[in-house]
């Protein structure tokens, strides 16, 4: 098991990064692995957490990704707070945090894609269409150069999970990957380093998705039709925010919409609003 004291380095290089991994492998330790962008929060810590328990040695990276931000999206603005998020990952106990610079991760010359279907399409893609194919990108990369045993990505973007497990899987990736339950605020809000751009006012109506999509789920489950649901649940959501991109019910894995009537499948219902110019992203089991 992992000593308490043992204390967190910090790399940037791959082949740092991979010097340690390798050492760690050699003494038959299994490597456990979060991804973030940084700018970490309660959410993430859980994650570096739950990751200690289920592996002899964490990594977490922290990369602001460029190829899943859109040009006019937040890619320069986005929160980096690196010596603030060092210091949380020492105080959680991470063994290693991995810092890749643009160019460790894309040198010149990179000219490869990974396109992602199935769970990818539709709900955040309609919105943001480079957005998975991104991820899937960075991804595939991060656990191509860590190797690792084990990786924690949070329910909080659960079609980002979806992606990961269906890409982890098709391309043999041969990476446990486990979901991390949602941190959520008193009122409800999922915990989110987007939710630093809320205006006060904003902030006080960000927790009303958490109780449209409560609601929701909770109206699928007593029976009622899923179209019906669903159109109870958009018309709050428009009541309560600037803007709606969805708020529906899906197959829980496959993200496939399901045929109106009573939920009979493993479902999960999903929402993407903007209070102010923020957006905001949440979901839950039904
Ligand atoms: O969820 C995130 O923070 C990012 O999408 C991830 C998985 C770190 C890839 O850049």
């Amino acid at each position: 098991m992992t000593p308490p004291t043992l204390p967190m380095k910090a790399v940037s290089t791959l082949s740092d990064l991979r010097a340690q991994v390798s050492e760690w492998k050699a003494e038959g330790l299994r490597v456990g692995f979060v991804p973030t962008m940084g700018a970490l929060h309660e959410g993430h810590l859980a994650l570096v957490r739950q990751a200690l328990r289920a592996s002899d040695r964490v990594v977490v990276s922290i990369f602001v990704n460029p190829a899943q931000f859109a040009e006019g999206e937040d890619f320069d603005s986005y929160p980096r707070t690196l010596e603030d998020d060092a210091a949380k990952l020492v105080r959680t106990g991470a063994q290693l945090i991995y810092t890749p610079t643009g160019r460790v991760m894309y040198p010149n010359g990179f000219a490869t894609e990974v396109h992602m279907g199935g769970p990818a399409k539709g709900l955040e893609s309609e919105a943001r269409p480079h957005f998975f194919h991104g991820v899937a990108l960075v991804v595939s990369k991060l656990f191509n150069q860590i190797r690792p045993d084990i990786a924690v990505f949070g329910e909080k973007d659960y079609q980002q999970l979806m992606v990961i497990r269906r890409m982890t899987m098709d391309l043999d990736l041969n990476v446990e990957i486990l979901a991390g339950e949602t941190v959520r605020e008193a009122d409800g809000l999922a915990l989110s380093s987007r939710n630093a751009y809320l205006s006060p006012d904003d902030r006080r109506r960000a927790g009303h998705l958490n109780v449209i999509l409560s609601e929701f789920a909770e109206q699928l489950r007593a029976g009622m039709r899923a179209y019906e649901a669903e159109a109870a649940a958009v018309s709050k959501a428009r009541h309560a925010f600037d803007s709606v991109d969805y708020v529906t019910v899906r197959h829980a894995e496959t993200l496939e919409p399901l045929p109106d009537g009573p939920v009979s499948h493993p479902a999960r219902v999903l929402a993407a609003v903007k209070a102010g110019t923020t957006r905001l992203i949440d979901n839950m089991a039904v």
